[in-house]
């Protein structure tokens, strides 16, 4: 029970890894907010979470679209009133997109630096708002990703927006650690989560391979042998939520079995 009582914020908590945060972090005591743009994604998780066991009263699903302050103002405003503060943001939500240089459109740089980096931004500004009016201090998660450790040929939209998270995870820590805010990042792998679906069929049209081979030769090059799973996400996405990593401020740590050192 390393998160009792604590009020959690899951951004693209619907599905993937999102979701399995907040499964962890409903075992760890906390209440969770599954924030999502996806109404159906939200019920049907919520209602797996209720099937699973998970107490319906520290369970909360709200609408949200991370491009939108309002949408973000909103939804901040919820969860106050419900549950009286925020203790906890993972800024997770994000959209994948890819093509060579030569074909990035104007309305897929757009679409990807509006969630991954003005959508994360401003909703951990809003969330750091509420957490200093209560004074109590609070944890943020940004998820970042691989590849916003280095460029990648056909993915130069997806890894500069995931740089950008890494700069912002250490700029908002430096700012904030004086109000008791933690902020820090999680850089995953290869995961095997719906996206990574998409990824795939991507990585098919423009590599002209048969869907899913992508997928199987990333998974086998992970030094660690295998694809990342949402669970694996459980335990690192706790220790950053938790006291445990109390002194732990500013950094994105690399869950990706080894594919990345840093
Ligand atoms: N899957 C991977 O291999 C991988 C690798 C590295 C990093 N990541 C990162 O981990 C995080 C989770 O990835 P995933 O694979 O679980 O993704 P996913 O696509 O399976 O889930 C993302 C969720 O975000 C929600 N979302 C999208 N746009 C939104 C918006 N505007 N407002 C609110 N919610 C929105 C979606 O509805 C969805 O539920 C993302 O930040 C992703 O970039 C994933």
């Amino acid at each position: 029970m390393k998160l009792l009582d604590r009020i959690a914020i899951v951004t693209g908590g619907a599905r993937g890894i999102g979701l399995a945060i907040c499964r962890a972090y409903l075992e760890e005591g906390a209440s969770v907010v599954i924030a999502d743009i996806d109404r159906s994604a939200i019920d049907a998780a919520l209602a797996t979470l209720e099937i699973e066991g998970c107490d319906a009263s520290r369970l909360m699903g709200a609408r949200l679209d991370v491009c939108d302050l309002r949408s973000i103002d909103a939804m901040v405003a919820s969860v106050v009133e419900r549950f009286g503060g925020i203790d906890i943001l993972v800024n997770n939500a994000a959209v994948f997109d890819m093509a060579p240089v030569l074909e990035v459109t104007e309305a897929s740089y757009d679409k990807q630096f509006a969630v991954n980096v003005k959508g994360l931004f401003f909703t951990l500004q809003a969330v750091a708002r509420a957490m200093v009016d209560r004074g109590k201090g609070g944890a943020i998660i940004n998820m970042a990703s691989q590849a916003g450790r280095r460029g990648e040929p056909l993915v130069s939209m997806y890894c500069a927006t995931k740089a950008a998270v890494i700069s912002l995870t250490q700029s908002c820590a430096l700012d904030l650690i004086q109000h008791g805010i933690r902020v820090n990042g999680i850089a995953p792998g290869v995961v095997d989560t719906p996206m990574w679906g998409e990824v795939d069929a991507l990585f098919a049209r423009y590599e002209k391979r048969p869907l899913g081979e992508k997928k199987r030769l990333v998974g086998e090059a992970v030094p660690y042998g295998r694809m990342g799973r949402p669970e694996d996400y459980a335990g690192p996405a706790v220790f950053l939520a938790s006291d445990d990593s109390e002194y732990v401020v500013a950094q994105t740590l690399n869950v990706d079995g080894g594919n990345w050192m840093s």
